[in-house]
This record gives structure tokens, C-alpha cells and sequence, in this order.
């Protein structure tokens, strides 16, 4: 057994191949793609031989998914494939494999996670936060390594859960956690979910007949605001951060629910091998740079294409800053950098301390965690009513930015917390995710911290809060409460809406405390010469005012539509409503079963858009909207300058997209008479992936109607 990174000294002798170019076996794709095609139409034969190429061509596919986010074949055509192959197994139970695809699927709960020893006790590593902690770390690595130039790799430091993997004979035996270093949690059942991670591959080629890899299990981002979200509505408590939720994830007894949580891997680090007799060692095994190509080559998820080698660390150093600087960017959370010393060999000169390597550092981003006293809670209201506690806490300044507020969301979410008033907490605040309190450090307690009562009644208008059973949030339902009202308003005028430039948030405020403005309609009958004796209104703003109020009313129906907010119904649902009809009191008579037969509308939306419409005071809203001229009518001249190439069909864009905008894309789509939705569902006809795309792109393929287009067959599509 080679102890790879302690010992490996033992292999000097072939080190002479470092010095050749790296050699890959790189995978024969268009071999395996037209196998693929060319499986599509059921065989009949040798059935084993069958079984083996779909079973290639399948982790074929679900490698360029899950790894190379370039899928190559369209879900019907993975569907029909994977069916095949089950088909066959069961007919041929025999010729089952551990690594065959069908063998991800999860089969029953485990009572607990067994303790497993790693094969190589699982470091931690120094962490460093400056440049002058870099540049006493290479003079360090200088002292040890010698004073020649040192390679340095440098490659994201992910916020995941560090996970240890075990390969044997080119089939993944084991997975665990990381435990206390030297002990982990058996989590193969697990693991196994996690489709970026290969079942088998092809070591033994390469002579490898057992391999510990390490790595972290990690979220998206954007699978994990998601996850969020859904929490939040069904009235659980947030987690704080993608971190808690794959190491949470990792832990779940039922393999099936981790399946749907959409887990990522990422390898970073082969932290020991054993070579099969005769074997030696592949020259890629001889840097660190060299053996994740190597492990990427073979199907796995390592940092391959994010890696970067320096001589010098100041260049370094450069790096870091630079990389901190787009941090945000990137579609996991990463919480720094790893620099480690490229070369094997000079590792092995270099050991290791009891906690840490001595050849690889953190060097660790600003902190996006910090304490402060939470003061007092207060209670907003929205648009629609909802109750917001906002906790009011002593300004703390965290990764570039002051945080004051921050909303606690509803009651359930407090008392899940146990957040009380005079509570010192822990505040995160990870990229573009709005802040959290992550938790109250109740060691700090003196017991004179208060407990958070909620008002029953709204804090604007008095009114008595309800709280339907199935929602975790209080709301006042009284359509005339100002605070409402006001919010309303502000949407109504807002950019996505009705877009009247001059009035913002601020103008709309003043004229509805002054009693200019008291509802939607009255924006158009406002008396200007009440407006004229007002601070900071001349003549000027006046007239540029008026202006844009008068153009709003020429606005299409489906901004009407969406300016008047109904509950749950956004931007595309009312474009959706408006190209249902040709005015918008048509809408008084669909009930929620008509409603529900429109592309994107489910249930809920239509109860609500119903109700809406099925009140006087809405109605009475819309005849005087009418009544000063706006445009409520639909005159379908969108459509037909489409001259509907793309009419009837519904797309959704998701993931980052790197040849165009994703709003130019969208307006390309609905150009050619083609509708957007907001999510998936048996509506969508298709969804265009970009790269690292989350729980859209997971839902599309268990739906299997859905057509998956890359951005390069939405560009052929949309041309013809
Ligand atoms: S190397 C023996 N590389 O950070 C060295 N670790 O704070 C093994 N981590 O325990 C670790 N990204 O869980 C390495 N690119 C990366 C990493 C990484 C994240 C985690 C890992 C480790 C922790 C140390």
C-alpha cells in the first residue's frame, strides 16, 4: 500500500516520468456517443455484451451531465437507455453489477451510520488570512523544500461537508464522513445518491487497484436558496448556509430523500493508493496538479479546469486577492483557496504535523460570520399583509457591508431558534444570500434576555392578524390597512409594473401620507395644485411627472395585470392571464377550473387570481382605471408580429448562461410567440440549461417530458 503524500519517497526511483508529458486515457466520446445513438434502437443478441455498453454509455451520459454540465443525449433518449438496461437485468439478474446504474437507486433506511477507521487519518489544514501569513508559509516551504523554485497549486477551498471515498478494484466501496479524522460515518448509501460521483472507473487501467479519494459534498447555491424557500413556506427555519444543508443532507437515513436534495462532489486530494501486482505507478501521480487532471480524465468531479500552478507567491498572493474578489460567482460557496505544493516527492520531504500538512494551506476569505446584540424586533407588513418580525440588532459589519435588520421571516422560525430580545447572535451573510441569524449563543445568556411576543393585531391598522392553518404566517387582512396600501402603490409604479419613472418609493410615500394618492386609480387623478406648493416639486418635476404618469397608461395589459398584486401571481402569470384574453374583465368570469388549464397556473395561483377578481372593490378598481384611460385591453399584436414559429411552446432558462443574456434570450422566445414559465412542470415543453444548473434541471429529467436543450440547440432552435 502507498501512502501517497507520506510516504511516497518509495516511488523516487520512477519519478524520471514526471518529467514526460502527461499522458491521459482520455474517454472516447464519440465512440461512446454513437454507441449511444446506436443503442437507442433496442438489440437483441448477446445479452451481456448489451448489458456492458449501456451500462458504459449511461455513466457516459450521466458524466457529462453531473461533471462536464454538457449533456449528450435528450431525457427521452436516456429514459428509453436506462429502461433497456433494467429490462435486461431483470431478465438476467445474474449479470447485475454494484456499479451498474440502476444500482444507484436507493433500497431501504438504515437504522444508523457504522464508525469506519480512514485509511489515512483525515488533516485538517493551517489556515492563513493575509499575505504576509502566505509569504512566511513559502519560506517555510523554502526551509523544507529546498531552495529551488516550488510549484504551487492553487484551487478553490469549498464549503461542504469533507467526505472520504474508497475504490476497489475500479468499483466505489465506501464512502464516509469525516468524523474525528481518524474515524468517520459509513455513508455509501449515501453517496451513492450523488450522481457526479462514478460508480466505477476505469483505475485498473491504470493499475490501480485500490484508491482513498478526498473531497467535499457540496450544494449549489441556487439548489440550496431552493431548498430554502421551500422550508420557509412549509414554516421550518432556514439553514444558515450551503454548508449545513449538504452536511445535513449527508446524514439522512433515507438515501432516497438525499437523492432529492440535489448533492454535488467535489475531489480534491488522493490520499492513498495501492498499485496492482506488476503495476507501476501513472506518471500523473507524480503532482498534485497531475493527479486530479488524471482523476478528471476518468469521469471524476475534481477542480481540474478551476486549478492554476504559480512559481512565485506573489503571484500567489495576486491570485488570492483577485479570486476573492469574484467569489460570488462561482455556483458553490467557497470559503477560500488551497495552495498546495504541486510536486509529490517535495510533499513527502515536507510531512506533516499532527493536525495539518505542512505542504498546503488555507488562505481563508474575510469572514462573512459575526456576533451583535439583538435590540428590539419589529413587526412590517407587506404588500399582501404578511407579518414580518425584523430583528433590529447593533450595526456589525460583515463582508463589506453593515448589517442592521434582518428578518426572522415568521413565528415559527423564532421559536425554533429560541431568539430572544437582549440575545448576543451569530450573524452569517454568504454572498448574495440576504443575512441570517444563525443562531443566539445562549452561553452568553444573563437572564434578563426577553422572549419575542407577537401583536394580534397588525401593527399598522389595528386589525385582528389571522393565520390560515396551513401557513406559517400571520397576516392582516384588512385590504384598506395603509401600510398595504401604501406597498401596494409602490408596486403598482414599480419598473416591472407599470414603470412610472418619477414615482418611486419616496414620492409615493409623501402624497399618500398627504392624502394625495389614496388608492391605485387615484394616481391619475391627482391634484397638482396641491403638489405645487410642496418642497422640491418645481414646475419641471412636475411636468416630467404627469408625463410619465400619462405614458404608464398606454402600458400592456399583462403589467396592468401584474401592477395590481395578486397574491402568487408574478411577472409570467401575467403575461400568461393577459394573452388569455382581449380584456381584462374576461377574467371575472374564469373560475378557478378554467384558470387552472392555463400554461404555468396551478392551484394556488388560480384560487387566488379568482378571488381577486371575484371582489367588488377589485372591480370597482378596474372601472375606474378604465375610466381615466388605461389600457386594459389585449390587442394580441405581440403574437401575431411573432407569427408564432415558437407559439404554444413553453421555455424555461436556468443555470449560468454563457452565450447570451438570459433576458435577451427570454425576449427571443417570446418574440417568436413562445411563452415563458417560472418553474417545472408537466406544462413545460422545454428547459435550456446553462452551466451548473440545480433542482430545475433534476425535477425536468424525473419528469422526463421536458425537452433538454444546451444553449446551442436553443440557438438552433430559435433560428429554425
Ligand atoms: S486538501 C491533507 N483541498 O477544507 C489535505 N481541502 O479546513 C486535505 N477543503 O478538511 C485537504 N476544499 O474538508 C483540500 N481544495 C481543497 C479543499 C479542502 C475544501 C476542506 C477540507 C479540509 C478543510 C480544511
Amino acid at each position: 500500500m502507498v501512502f501517497l503524500g507520506y510516504y511516497k519517497t518509495l516511488f523516487l526511483v520512477f519519478d524520471l516520468s514526471s518529467f514526460l508529458c502527461i499522458m491521459y486515457t482520455p474517454i472516447d466520446e464519440k465512440r461512446l456517443f454513437e454507441q449511444a445513438k446506436s443503442l437507442l434502437i433496442p438489440k437483441s443478441g448477446n445479452e451481456e455484451e448489451i448489458i456492458i455498453q449501456l451500462r458504459e454509455v449511461i455513466n457516459y451520459a450521466d458524466w457529462k451531465y453531473y461533471v462536464n454540465s454538457s449533456p449528450v443525449l435528450s431525457d427521452a433518449e436516456y429514459d428509453n437507455l436506462f429502461k433497456q438496461l433494467k429490462h435486461f437485468e431483470e431478465k438476467f439478474p445474474e449479470l447485475v453489477t454494484i456499479d451498474s446504474p440502476t444500482q444507484r437507486v436507493a433500497n431501504g433506511l438504515s437504522e444508523r451510520f457504522p464508525t469506519v477507521a480512514h485509511l489515512v487519518p483525515m488533516l485538517s489544514l493551517e489556515n492563513t488570512y493575509n499575505a504576509e501569513d502566505l509569504t512566511d508559509w513559502d519560506r517555510k516551504c523554502h526551509e523544507l523544500g529546498g531552495e529551488g523554485l516550488i510549484e504551487y497549486c492553487v484551487e478553490p477551498k469549498y464549503d461542504g461537508a469533507s467526505i472520504s471515498i474508497i475504490y476497489d478494484n475500479g468499483n466505489l466501496s465506501r464512502g464516509a464522513t469525516r468524523g474525528d479524522g481518524v474515524m468517520g460515518e459509513d455513508v455509501t448509501a449515501n453517496i451513492r445518491q450523488i450522481k457526479s460521483i462514478p460508480l466505477s472507473a476505469r483505475l485498473m487501467e491504470d493499475g490501480i487497484s485500490q484508491v482513498e479519494i478526498r473531497g467535499e459534498i457540496v450544494i449549489h447555491k441556487n439548489v440550496f436558496e431552493a431548498y430554502n424557500k421551500q422550508r420557509i413556506a412549509e414554516g421550518q427555519s432556514p439553514l444558515a448556509n450551503p454548508r449545513n444543508a449538504a452536511s445535513g443532507t449527508l446524514r439522512i437515513l433515507d438515501p432516497t430523500e438525499v437523492r432529492k436534495r440535489g448533492l454535488s462532489a467535489i475531489l480534491y486530494h488522493i490520499s492513498d493508493y495501492t498499485l496492482a501486482p506488476g503495476a507501476t505507478r501513472p506518471p500523473q501521480l507524480s503532482t498534485h496538479y497531475g493527479s486530479l487532471q488524471w482523476l478528471y480524465s476518468l469521469g471524476y468531479p475534481t477542480p481540474a479546469k478551476e486549478m492554476k500552478v504559480f512559481t512565485h507567491i506573489d503571484e500567489v498572493i495576486k491570485y488570492c486577492s483577485e479570486f476573492e474578489a469574484r467569489r460570488d460567482d462561482l455556483p458553490f460557496e467557497v470559503d477560500g483557496l488551497v495552495i498546495k505544493v504541486n510536486d509529490f516527492a517535495m510533499q513527502d520531504r515536507m510531512g506533516m504535523t499532527t493536525h495539518h500538512p505542512r505542504w498546503a494551506v488555507a488562505y481563508k476569505f474575510k469572514a462573512r460570520q459575526a456576533t451583535s446584540k439583538l435590540r428590539r424586533v419589529e413587526f412590517q407588513v407587506g404588500r399582501v399583509g404578511t407579518i414580518t418580525p425584523v430583528a433590529k440588532i447593533d450595526p456589525v459589519h460583515i463582508g463589506g457591508v453593515t448589517v442592521t435588520s434582518i428578518s426572522l421571516f415568521n413565528e415559527d422560525v423564532v421559536r425554533e431558534k429560541d431568539v430572544r430580545i437582549g440575545d448576543t447572535v451569530l450573524v452569517e451573510r454568504a454572498g448574495d444570500v440576504i443575512p441570517y441569524i444563525v443562531k443566539p449563543l445562549t452561553e452568553l445568556r444573563d437572564g434578563t434576555e426577553e422572549e419575542i411576543k407577537f401583536p394580534t393585531n397588525c401593527p399598522a391598522c389595528n386589525s385582528e392578524l389571522e393565520k390560515q392553518p396551513e401557513e406559517a404566517a400571520w397576516r392582516c387582512i384588512n385590504i384598506a390597512c395603509p401600510v398595504q396600501v401604501a406597498e401596494r402603490l409602490i408596486h403598482f409604479a414599480s419598473k416591472d409594473a407599470m414603470d412610472i419613472r418619477s414615482l418611486g418609493d419616496s414620492n409615493i410615500r409623501k402624497f399618500f401620507d398627504l392624502g394625495l394618492i389614496k388608492d391605485i386609480p387615484s394616481i391619475y387623478t391627482i391634484n397638482w395644485d396641491n403638489v405645487r406648493g410642496m418642497e422640491g416639486f418645481g414646475e419641471k418635476s412636475i411636468a416630467n411627472l404627469k408625463q410619465a404618469i400619462e405614458l404608464s397608461k398606454k402600458q400592456t395589459l399583462n403589467r396592468v395585470i401584474f401592477g395590481l398584486g395578486i397574491r402568487h401571481c408574478g411577472e409570467n402569470t401575467s403575461k400568461i392571464l393577459a394573452s388569455a384574453v382581449s380584456n381584462i374583465k374576461e377574467l371575472y368570469d374564469w373560475n378557478v377550473e378554467k384558470l387552472s388549464t392555463l400554461q404555468d397556473v396551478g392551484p394556488k395561483v388560480a384560487t387566488s387570481v379568482s378571488d381577486f377578481f371575484a371582489r367588488s372593490e377589485n372591480r370597482a378598481i378596474i372601472d375606474r382605471l378604465e375610466e381615466v384611460g388605461v389600457n386594459l385591453i389585449n390587442d394580441h399584436k405581440d403574437q401575431q408580429k411573432a407569427g408564432g414559429a415558437l407559439e404554444g411552446k413553453t421555455f424555461l432558462f436556468t443555470g449560468t448562461l454563457s452565450q447570451f443574456k438570459r433576458s435577451d434570450a427570454e425576449k427571443m422566445v417570446e418574440e417568436k410567440g413562445g411563452t415563458l414559465l417560472s418553474g417545472v412542470s408537466s406544462k413545460l415543453n422545454y428547459l435550456v440549461v446553462g452551466e451548473d444548473a440545480g433542482s430545475k434541471l433534476e425535477k425536468a429529467k424525473k419528469l422526463g417530458t421536458v425537452n433538454i436543450l444546451s444553449e446551442q440547440e436553443f440557438l438552433v432552435l430559435i433560428n429554425g
